[in-house]
Order: C-alpha cells, then structure tokens, then sequence
C-alpha cells in the first residue's frame, strides 16, 4: 500500500466532507442531548449514567467490564447509577457540598469509578492522581488544591502526609480495616442509601481537576468545567465513532485527562459498555482483553502499539483480534511504521488525535472518514479553529512550522489554572491558545507535530516538567545542581536524562548514581525518575540563573549549540 495517503474508510456518523457538512457546525447544537435544553441545568454524571439507567432498553447493559489478573467485574448502568449514588450520600454525610475538592488516589477498580461519579453527583471537584505518585508529588497537589477529602487505599496512605496537609479533613480507604481510624468505603457503603438528589449544575459549574506539568515551577491544575461534556459526546461519535453496541477499551489510567475524557465520558455519554483494564502491561493479557471482551473501538497510544509491535507478529496471532473495528491514539507523535504495522496486525488503520490535559478534549484528528496521510495528526474538527502563529499570534502560511494554536473558546477548553491566574492568562496570545507544540499546516488542511517548544518531556507518552525532577534531584544530599531534559528514545518517545554536579566531598560511583535515581523515583514517581544520570563539572545557566536545558540538549545530541549569547561566564 502506498503509505502515503490512507484512503476513507465508512463510519457511523457521517463525516465525509465534514467541512462541507459541518461548515456552519456551532457547539450550541449539541446541548439539546442533554438536560440543560430542558432544564437549564446539567451534572455530567447523570448524562453519563443515571440517562441510561432509566432507560429501560440500557439500563441492564454493562457500563463498566473491569478486568484485570486478580478480579473480573461487570456493573449495568443501573449498578454504577446506584453504586454512586451510595457513594454521593457517604459524602455528603460527610459534609462535601458544590465547589469542594475531593481527590482520588487509587489505581482502577470499580471502587474508583463509582466515588468519581458520586463527587461529581454532589457537585464537587474531583482530582484523580495516579497511583505511582510518591509522597512529595500527592503533597503538592493536594496542598495547592486544597483538597477537604481524600479517597485512598491502605497501600497507598503512607504516601499521604495527612498530618502536613490543614484542609484535609478527612480520608476515606477503599479496602482497608473497618474498624481503622479512617473513614470506611465499605463500611459507608453499606449504610448508604441508592437514592440521590444528584446537584443540578450550570454548564460553567467545576467539574475536574487534573495536574499537569509545564517547564517551570510546579505542576498546574488544569480546570475544567462540566460545558466539557458537549465534545466529549461529540467526538465520541465523530472521532471514536461510537455506536450503541460497542464495546470500548481506553488504555489510559484516569490519573491522566485521557483517562477521564475518554476513559469515562466519551464512552458513556454515548452509552457504551466501557473495559477498564487493571495491571500492568503484557503482550497477552492486552491482545486477551480484545479477544475475550470483544473490543470493538480501541484507544490507546504510541508507546504501547510500539510495545506489541517488538513483541512480533508471533504474539499477535495468538489472539482472535477479529471484533475491532476502530484504533485510535494519542499522547506522542505516531509513527508511520506503527501504522504500518497495524495495517499488518489487525488490518485497520491506527487514527492519530491530538489534544492536551489544558483542551479537555480532542481537536486535530483523523476520522474514520477521512483519508488519513501517515505522520499528520489530522484535521481540526468541525468548531474548532487550528492555526499556526507567529509568537506575537499572527497566522503563518502553509508549510510554515510554528506555534500550534487554537482560537479561544471551545466547549471543553480549561477554565482556570487553579490558583494561579497568571499561569492561565500566559496560554493566551492575541486570542489564540498556544499549545507548546511547534507543528505546520499543508495546504490540504493537515497538520504535523514537529515537537514540543518548551522543555517538557514527553515519556511514553507522559509529560513530565524538567523543573520538577530537577527540584527533587537537587534535595539529593550529593547533588549541588541538576538540569533535566528529554533524550529521544525508539521505544519511549523520549526518556529522561539529568545532568548533575555534585556536592563537594562525594565521588562519582554506579551506587551512587543508583541512589539518586532511587531517591527520584521514591520521592516522586517512577515515570519521573531519571534512567540516566551524568555527572558534569556544571551546569549551563543564563545570567538571570535559568538552566540551559537546549543547551544540555544539543550536547546530548551532538547538535550545534544556537546563541549562546546569555549563557553565563
Ligand atoms: C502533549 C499533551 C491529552 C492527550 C494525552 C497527553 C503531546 C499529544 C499528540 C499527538 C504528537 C502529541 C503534545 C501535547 N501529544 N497528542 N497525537 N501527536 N504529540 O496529554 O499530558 O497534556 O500532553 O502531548 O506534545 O502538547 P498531556
């Protein structure tokens, strides 16, 4: 096939000349799904799943299929409806009203969705974080949100500083001791009643609160509202392109915005049965979750489709793929030899969508109905403006390589980062929201990501901000100074590499090195602990004091340094 140019394929939801079709497209149209065009009030728990639950024809169908190698679990719309509801009634038991934050920090268990959707039936703010966070990355997010209840597991509380933390009143453990000193999920479960006035809503009312990283300072919380729900709905249909009977599988943990954008509200505000897959990754088990499911629409990412591609063709012959339909990813650039390969594999062709944690949702995809050219993101869906701007925000031509941006105001764009309004006001140029992305625009309309323009890393297809690493690296009692950046790598996108000087009185040693990264990967996660290490005499600063990091980049790569015009003496 000439990988060139993928011909269209159908789809359920009629996107050919979308342009055409959709020229006069407003966001305004897709509000009559939902209760607002009635009532003039929203939650978006209840469009996800008490809608179905009441419908007689859906209510028995499987929401959630959860499967992992200790448990197998199926919840109807029904189940998850009065499951959450139990849930929103132990908090509101607790005193958790409209606007309070409630975190999660659990890996993915039915447990972890029924309390999701009961914040939000109660109108709080829910803020999911990833099990593999340490001690310091929980206390920054829980200390700037200013968190009021956590709901946790005994295996993860240690990793709580529940004594430093004055707005957290109270913690609920989802599968610990009832009798414990913590509130217990089970134990209020049981108690609670299935019957719940959800909070009715305005469009512009918080909904989630998901930390990301920039290259500076510490991890910001994206803000977003429950508007949000109009194109996770619509890109359900347009981009995963979604029908009744589907059965759903996203790969992505809910500690990240994938997770929740398309992990939770795409797939059920169209009603479809979701599998959520605990553990970790192998070969067989994520082939097995197809064939023994049925998956019929898959959405994961680069880094896990390059994965199964090194485990060989052998692998995947071993599994009956032959209920999927639909491949999407996200997260890094996607390969054109990934594509290829899932021509070979599964015969359909793997569409790329790009976005971010700050858009909420999708905006540069490849539909089903489109012809897709490997290695471009896409197009921008129907409502959403894509350019590519100058950094004074003025448009560049075709083939020009630039900013990527989008024109303000699409329906899941954040609202807020959360304390720091400043942060937000930055993304801001000439009424463009910059992504950080550098990217050019064909003069078909296709756009191709060349990278990213600030220092963030992207790690199998996590985003990690240099800043923090660097933070933690430097509370190390043998590090004096770090500076941190990504290294292209085959199978990761990139992986972290730092650069540190050490402290006077220690000597360079593999123990040593060892001990640092343990120290990172202990304090902070470990998709953010450093696999290499090099010790160097110092590291290159401007004269304002700011690290180099292209500079340490170019090194790396053996690249010739640009101006080095503010580089210190
Ligand atoms: C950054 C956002 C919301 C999706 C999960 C990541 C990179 C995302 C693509 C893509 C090339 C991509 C960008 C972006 N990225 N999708 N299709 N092709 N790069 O969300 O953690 O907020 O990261 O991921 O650099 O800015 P995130």
């Amino acid at each position: 096939m000439d990988m060139k140019q993928i011909p269209a394929r159908s789809g359920n939801h009629n996107l050919q000349n979308y342009q055409q079709t959709y020229k006069n497209f407003n966001w305004d149209e897709v509000k009559g799904n939902f209760t607002w065009s009635k009532t003039g009030k929203v939650n978006i728990a209840y469009e996800t799943i008490d809608k179905h639950a009441e419908d007689p024809s859906k209510k028995n169908q499987a929401a959630l299929i959860y499967t992992s190698p200790d448990r197998e679990e199926k919840l109807t719309f029904e189940e998850l409806k009065k499951k959450s509801n139990q849930f929103a009634n132990v908090l509101k038991k607790n005193d958790i009203e409209k606007g309070d934050r409630v975190f999660l920090f659990m890996h993915r268990s039915p447990e972890f969705y029924a309390a999701f959707l009961g914040i939000l039936k109660t109108g709080a703010i829910a803020g999911p974080l990833f099990e593999a966070f340490m001690e310091q990355a929980v206390r920054d997010r829980l200390e700037d949100s200013e968190a009021k209840m956590l709901v946790t597991t005994p295996e993860l509380i240690d990793r709580v500083p529940v004594d430093d933390l004055p707005h957290l009143e109270k913690i609920i453990l989802v599968g610990g001791d009832e009798s414990g000193s913590h509130i217990s999920f089970e134990k209020e479960m049981k108690n609670a009643s299935e019957e719940f006035e959800i909070e009715w809503l305005d469009l512009e009312d918080g909904m989630l609160l998901h930390y990301t990283s920039g290259s500076t300072g510490k991890p910001k919380g994206v803000y977003h509202v429950h508007n949000a729900m109009l194109q996770h709905y619509q890109t359900g249909k347009w981009v995963l392109d979604l029908k009744d009977d589907d059965v759903y599988w996203c790969t992505a943990d809910p500690g990240w915005v994938t997770g929740t954008s398309y992990g939770i509200f795409a797939p059920w505000l169209n009603g479809v049965t979701n599998v959520v897959r605990g553990g970790r990754f192998s070969p067989d088990d994520w082939y097995g979750t197809i064939a023994d499911q049925d998956v019929s629409v898959w959405y994961s990412a680069p880094t896990a489709f390059r994965k199964l591609l090194s485990a060989g063709a052998e692998t995947a012959k071993k599994h009956d793929l032959s209920s999927l339909r639909h491949v999407l990813s996200v997260g890094e650039p996607l390969n054109p030899e990934v594509i290829a390969w899932g021509l070979e594999a599964f015969d359909l062709r793997i569409h790329d969508t790009w976005w971010m944690t700050e858009t909420g949702a999708m905006l540069i995809c490849n539909y089903p109905t489109m012809e897709m050219r490997p290695g471009s993101m896409g197009q921008p869906l129907p409502g959403i403006e894509a350019s590519i701007v100058d950094n004074e925000g003025n448009e560049l031509p075709a083939n020009q390589m630039g900013n990527l941006a989008i024109k303000e105001g699409w329906p899941s764009m954040m609202r807020a980062v959360w304390n720091n309004p400043g942060k937000y006001e930055s993304y801001f140029v000439n009424g463009w929201y910059v992504s950080g992305d550098s990217a050019y625009k064909d003069e078909d309309g296709y756009f191709w990501f060349q990278g990213r323009l600030d220092d963030v890393i992207n790690t199998s297809g996590e985003r990690v901000g240099p800043f923090e690493v660097e933070s933690k690296l430097i509370e190390h009692e043998a590090v004096a100074e770090a500076g941190v950046i990504g290294k292209p790598d085959p199978e990761r996108g990139e992986i972290i590499k730092a650069f540190i000087t050490l402290r006077e009185g220690y000597q360079k040693s593999d123990e040593l090195l060892e001990d640092i990264r343990q120290f990172v990967k202990k304090g902070l996660s470990a998709h953010a602990a450093p696999r290499e290490i090099e010790i160097t005499d110092t590291i290159p600063k401007t004269r304002s004091g700011k690290i180099m990091r292209r500079l340490l980049k170019s090194w790396e790569l053996g690249l010739p340094t640009g101006d080095t015009s503010t580089l210190e003496e």
